[in-house]
């Protein structure tokens, strides 16, 4: 287990598939702000998705929890170890743990693993022009816009911009000797 000042990540259990299930299902506004869409997934996919991605090389799954709460999941995707490279993604559901600094907290715990324990060089992710919070909460991590997409996604009603964003080790790493 990862932990922070209030914030937790471990592996991702069958039993927490249900609540990550639900979580999702009750709060399609966020879903669709993170992903640009949401797909009534059943608990099967949840499952199906679960068997995949366990002991996969490609994916590290993660719950978040917060007062032995699970709040939703992080993870790191698109694992290369030729370039040492990995895609990072993270979503909390309940509306009442947004905004409070939590994801900050999960995104800069998963960084810290990712490039003191796992040896990644780089981490990048996508996301969309109009996820202010997200956008906000990378750049505080460190991250950096690299690029967008223009218009490149169809998100509640509109064409946004896909904005991609990086943060080298060595950035990192210069962040926590100045901190
Ligand atoms: C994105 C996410 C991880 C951010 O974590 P968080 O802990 O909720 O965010 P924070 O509390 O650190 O807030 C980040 C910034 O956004 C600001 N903010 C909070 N709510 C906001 C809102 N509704 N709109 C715009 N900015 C907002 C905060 O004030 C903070 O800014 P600051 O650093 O200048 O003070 C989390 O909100 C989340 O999981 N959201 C749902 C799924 C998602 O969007 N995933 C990302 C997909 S790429």
């Amino acid at each position: 287990m990862l932990k922070g000042e209030r914030v937790a990540l471990r592996a991702v259990e069958r039993d927490d598939l249900q609540k990550l299930h639900e979580l999702e299902a009750q709060n399609v506004d966020i879903e669709v702000i993170a992903g640009g869409v949401w797909f009534p997934k059943p608990l099967t996919a949840w499952e199906k998705d679960h068997e995949r991605w366990t002991g996969s090389d490609n994916v590290m799954w993660f719950i978040i929890e917060v007062d032995s709460q699970v709040i939703g999941s992080a993870d790191l995707h698109n694992i290369s170890r030729h370039d040492s490279t990995a895609e990072l993604g993270i979503g909390i559901y309940p509306p009442e743990y947004l905004g409070k600094g939590y994801g900050q907290e999960a995104i800069r715990l998963l960084c810290d693993y990712a490039f003191r324990i796992q040896n990644f060089h780089r981490l990048w992710l996508e996301t969309f022009s109009t996820n202010e919070r997200a956008l906000k909460s990378y750049l505080a991590c460190g991250f950096v816009e690299e690029g967008r997409l223009r218009q490149h996604a169809w998100v509640d009603g509109q064409y946004v911009d896909m904005v991609v964003m990086g943060l080298l080790r060595s950035e990192w790493q210069q962040r926590k000797v100045q901190s």
